[in-house]
């Protein structure tokens, strides 16, 4: 059995965590990266983590001739396509540059399956392609709405283009994976998350004011129709997030995979509030957290959290890191990159 698997975007957030879960299921991770968003020193992150080196190779997956050579200097039957841009705000400012990057590695990367007769593909998507379910928690049947930015429309396009070539060569297999809201670092501190300049996202505003770099954190609105005011999304630590990457290209190696193309939600199925969090990041790391409230976000999502059965009964993956242990790893990985600077 081949058990190499190419992980392009392996120096980000979630591919690295993947690596090091894939390294310790027995497979051979090759990362691919740019480092468009993320450093050469991930790398060695995640090599003292699994307690080897990691095949890194500098390279853009857009980039058809160096592609190629990645593919042809390379033996793997898998491939996990982090690589991506994923800033919502700045996909409406640069759309362009998100269809082009998002859209252009996989279908570079397909075409080179087909090439090269590389059959299994899990691909990042996000709970982001269901916009504002009516009904929730949100399934795997729950219907798609009209993506309101480009980045979001990039997630849809991409899921569409897996399940019509799928259609169109048996051979191929894919898999997308629904991400709700990955946070946490892992338990080594030795890799987590690295948002470059002001973090939109909520975990590493959190870490950043309580590290004193950001002097407030706004909780964006207490007037939703939830239970505390505040919005409600499924965070799901970054370390579990990853395994169930282990459990998809299990399927398919196996030859476990309904169709050529499966999507499952990544989630814990609990929804919590952002001053739930709040909250909860201040007692599991005894301190303090500078917050205010502030007014609605444009464009937030009042509620969504994930119905996970579909992944627990067919992928035999679940969430169990408890919230509290994903916010301290959080906690402790920002004093880790503190101490590092
Ligand atoms: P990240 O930015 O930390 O990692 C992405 C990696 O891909 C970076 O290391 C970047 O340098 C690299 N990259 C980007 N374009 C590339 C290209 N053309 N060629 C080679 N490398 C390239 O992001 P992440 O949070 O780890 O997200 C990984 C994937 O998961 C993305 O596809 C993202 O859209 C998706 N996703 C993320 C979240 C989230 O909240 N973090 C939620 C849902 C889905
Ligand atoms: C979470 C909650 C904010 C920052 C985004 C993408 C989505 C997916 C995950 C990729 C919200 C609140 C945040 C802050 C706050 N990514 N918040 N103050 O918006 O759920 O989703 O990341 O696919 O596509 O849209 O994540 O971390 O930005 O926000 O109050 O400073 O925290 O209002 O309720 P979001 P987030």
């Amino acid at each position: 059995m081949n058990k190499r698997v190419l992980v392009t975007g392996g120096c980000g957030f979630i591919g690295s965590h993947t690596c090091v879960e894939l390294a310790e299921a027995g497979y051979e991770p090759i990362i691919v990266d740019n480092l468009n968003n993320s450093e050469r020193s991930v790398v060695d992150g995640i090599s003292a983590i699994i307690g080897r080196p990691v095949k890194f190779i500098e390279a853009d997956c857009c980039d058809p001739v160096a592609m190629e050579k990645v593919f042809s200097e390379n033996d793997f039957s898998s491939i996990i396509h982090f690589a991506a841009y994923k800033s919502v705000n700045e996909s409406s400012v640069k759309p362009l540059e998100y269809f082009k990057n998002n859209l252009g590695s996989l279908l570079n990367l397909l075409t080179l399956m087909r090439e090269h007769n590389v059959p299994n593909i899990v691909f990042s998507s996000s709970c982001t392609v269901y916009g504002q379910a009516d009904k929730l928690p949100v399934t795997e049947k729950t219907p798609r709405k009209e993506a309101t930015t480009p980045y979001g429309l990039t997630k849809q396009m991409c899921e569409d283009i897996l399940k019509n070539t799928a259609a169109a060569y048996p051979q191929l297999k894919t898999i997308a994976l629904r991400y709700f809201n990955p946070i946490g670092a892992h338990p080594s501190a030795l890799i987590g998350e690295l948002p470059r300049g002001i973090p939109n996202n909520l975990l590493p505003y959190v870490t950043q004011t309580a590290a004193g770099i950001r002097e407030c954190l706004s909780v964006f609105g207490d007037d939703y129709n939830t239970p505390d005011g505040s919005c409600i999304r499924d965070y799901i630590d970054v370390t579990d997030l990853a395994k169930a990457h282990v459990c998809a290209v299990n399927r398919m190696i196996e030859g476990k995979s309904k169709s050529g193309y499966e999507v499952f939600n990544v989630g814990t199925g609990n929804g919590v509030s952002t001053l739930e969090i709040v909250k909860t990041f201040e007692k599991v790391n005894n301190l303090k957290l500078n917050y205010k409230i502030a007014g609605r976000r444009e464009g937030d999502i009042e509620a969504i959290w994930a119905d996970p059965t579909y992944a627990n009964e067919e992928l035999g993956w679940k969430a169990v890191r408890p919230l509290e242990d994903t916010l301290k790893s959080a906690w402790q990985w920002q004093q880790n990159l503190a101490r590092k600077k």
